[in-house]
């Protein structure tokens, strides 16, 4: 019998003939300009699959937006050229490709957005960064400002489309600028943006609001990850929080491609299921994380819920063939960690093998 996770399911108006897709992941490949690079055209390529959906790595929607060094843009007509060289590629494969779209607020840093970087509130992220140094106290946004950036996430998105990428997928997972308005830990506004849960969800809403009305409904998907603590997320309701946003985006955008909620690490509380949020949700869901510690877990999600397709991060950059080696039950290449982010080197990036069957003796 063929699993579900070999199974068709419609997202927005893809056909997809699986529902293991590839999880957003920061490489660093990029132009130190933020262009996409041959490099990433190949990766790309390498994973797409017929009928299979990828995620890209998340890009810059505007030049204040952040990043680190070498992550890509959507905000400049050069980086719209070259990311058709990438969707392109994924196409001729038989593959579609939705861009990851993000605004660190934040977690990035001021010499490369070049002004005092924003955020909900003064709230800084503890510890050092990256970049070696204490994170710097971000400035509060304005409600103009934020209005902007609505705008600016819409602005990416329609260049995105520019692109050929088959939709976007709004960033508003992982500590990121959208998660720093949704947790109470990271805002503490005092306007109609802050306080309550209605309050902290409405720059979600505004988002997705302005993306949709650029690119459609159909092309457009929001990334969520409630029970996060990456980046000092927290919130002092969780599940009731993100029931809030979810059940939102059910009344008002209820024709969104899909929405992506990431799972509670497996060292967190076992309680914490995205359960609750799937009840809110009625649309295809994606979701994410741990999934391939064991497949089986993979095969019995799909199993149960006929609306989900499974997101894999560090196994899919590790294995091209992930979703052959799935389908067929074939061992995975280990994933290095040294090569994450490894700026500029095909490394660990594009050089990682497929599967080859064993040699029979000839004896
Ligand atoms: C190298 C690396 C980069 C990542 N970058 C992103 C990113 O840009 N956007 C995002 O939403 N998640 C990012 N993630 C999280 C993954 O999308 C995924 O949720 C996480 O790896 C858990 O899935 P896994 O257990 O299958 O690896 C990243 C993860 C890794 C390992």
């Amino acid at each position: 019998m063929t699993s579900a996770l070999f199974t068709p399911l419609k997202v927005g108006k893809l056909a997809l003939q699986h529902r293991l897709a590839m999880s957003p992941m920061t490489r660093n490949r990029a132009t130190i300009q933020a262009d996409p690079t041959d490099m990433m055209a190949e990766y790309y390529k390498q994973r797409a699959t017929k009928g299979g959906l990828l995620i890209t790595e998340a890009v810059g929607i505007s030049a204040t937006a952040g990043g680190y060094p070498n992550t890509p843009g959507l905000f400049t007509d050069a980086q719209v050229q070259k990311w058709k060289t990438v969707t392109d590629a994924v196409h001729q494969q038989g593959g579609f490709i939705f861009a990851q779209l993000w605004h660190l607020g934040r977690t990035t840093f001021s010499a490369l957005t070049g002004s005092q970087i924003v955020s909900a509130s003064d709230i800084p992220l503890n510890g050092i960064s990256p970049a070696g140094a204490p994170y710097e106290t971000p400035r509060p946004l304005t409600q103009s400002e934020i209005k902007s950036i609505a705008a600016d996430f819409a602005q990416a998105a329609e260049n995105a489309i520019a692109s050929g990428f088959d939709g976007v997928e709004i960033h508003g997972a992982n500590g990121y600028l959208v998660d720093q308005f949704i947790n109470s830990s990271s805002n503490n506004r005092t306007d109609e943006y802050g306080g309550n849960k209605e309050n902290r969800a409405r720059f979600a809403m505004e988002v997705t609001d302005a993306v949709v009305n650029k690119i459609g409904a159909e092309k457009t998907a929001i990334r969520l990850s409630p029970y996060g603590e990456f980046q000092d997320m927290d919130d002092e309701d969780r599940v009731g929080t993100f029931s809030h946003v979810v059940k939102q985006l059910q009344d008002n955008h209820p024709n969104l491609a899909y929405i992506h909620l990431v799972e509670a690490r497996l060292d967190q509380d076992r309680s914490w299921t995205l359960a609750p949020f799937r009840a809110a949700w009625k649309g295809p869901i994606i979701a994410a994380g741990n999934y391939t510690e064991d497949y089986k877990t993979a095969y019995a999600e799909t199993e149960k819920h006929d609306n989900t397709l499974i997101a894999i991060g560090r196994a899919f950059l590790a294995n091209p063939d992930l979703v052959e080696r799935v389908r067929n039950h074939w061992p995975l290449n280990d994933y290095d960690r040294n090569t994450f982010y490894a700026a500029g080197e095909p490394k660990g990036y594009t050089d990682y093998p497929t599967y080859q069957k064993p040699q029979t003796s000839q004896a």
